[in-house]
């Protein structure tokens, strides 16, 4: 089990802000030997990875018995690929023992740190985006709840931080801007936002499927939806994360709102100024919108 952990601080890692929970074992990380079936969730922080996650793991193993869904919670069925946490077992050794086929694996890591196998191997990646206010403000509470963030001081302190690119995984800007860029070259990537599943997850589920090769009966379908909206999933133990002791959900629960627009609750008027002047000259490619309502 997680122990309460001692906040970690940030260092530059290869031009990306990270902490040792991440980069502890990073050779082994690099060395990972991915499958051809292997499917890589890849995330910024805070963008629906569990969701996601859930979401496949319904997909490909929803059917085969109660043991497997009953028995073990979203975190060890999809390894967190570059975690290493003292006291539990890393996240490379997780998913190289993972019984599954295919194997689910979790990512944050941007796309120049992701261990090259993935691409040798042509695995299939899913990409989740999440708009930048909505991503900054759920971030801002995980780090308030979580021991293994650092410390993220008060709101306009975070905000300032995330705009900078100092927070843990780096800039959310260059992670999403690169991710989509390596989409034109690497076809096996989808690459899908957060508003979206949030508006009409069943189409989404769908579009997941086409590009996984999956063609579910509408029955199985409609118990994937089921059990991946915001209610099923805050009340699920496996997938709500309240066995993982560094996190203090009485601070701030795991699943908190699930909303797209939270961020109004937040920002004042100086702060979302602030914040669309800096977004403008960050987010230069007109290909790449995100939603910050629905
Ligand atoms: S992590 O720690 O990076 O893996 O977090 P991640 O899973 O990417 O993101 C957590 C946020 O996703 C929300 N979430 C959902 N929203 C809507 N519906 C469903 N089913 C769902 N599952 C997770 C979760 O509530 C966090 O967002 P906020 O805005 O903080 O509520």
């Amino acid at each position: 089990m997680m122990e309460e952990l001692p906040r970690p601080t940030l260092f530059d890692f290869h031009g990306v802000s990270m902490t040792k929970y991440f980069t502890d074992n990073w050779d082994n990380i690099q060395n990972f030997k991915a499958r051809p079936d292997d499917i890589l969730i890849a995330t910024y922080p805070k963008a629906g990875t569990t969701w996601v996650s859930h979401i496949l793991d319904l997909l490909y193993f929803g059917q085969t018995g109660p043991e497997h869904q009953a028995s073990r919670p979203v975190n060890e069925k999809v390894p967190f690929l570059e975690l290493s946490i003292p006291g539990v077992p890393t996240g490379k050794d997780l998913a190289d023992r993972l019984p599954t086929t295919p194997r689910l694996i979790k990512t944050h890591l941007p796309v120049q740190l992701v261990p090259k196998s993935f691409w040798e191997q042509n695995c299939r990646v899913v990409y989740v985006a999440r708009n930048a206010k909505d991503c900054a403000v759920s971030y801002f509470h995980f780090g308030r709840m979580n021991s293994a963030q650092p410390e993220p001081g008060d709101w306009s302190n975070f905000l300032q931080l995330f705009m900078e690119g100092k927070v843990v995984f780096g800039s959310w800007y260059d992670h999403v801007n690169n991710w989509w860029e390596k989409k034109q070259t690497f076809s096996n990537i989808h690459y899908m936002c957060y508003e979206d599943i949030t508006e009409d997850s069943a189409r989404e589920i769908d579009r997941l499927c086409s590009f996984l090769g999956l063609s579910p009966s509408a029955e199985e379908k409609q118990r994937v939806a089921a059990g991946v909206t915001f209610d099923a999933m805050k009340q699920n133990k496996r997938t709500n994360y309240s066995n993982t002791p560094c996190m203090n959900q009485k601070v701030s629960p795991f699943m908190r709102k699930g909303k797209v627009g939270d961020w109004k609750n937040h920002f004042t008027v100086a702060q979302n100024e602030h914040f669309d002047e800096d977004y403008k000259q960050k987010m230069k490619n007109p290909a790449l919108q995100f939603r910050t309502e629905v």
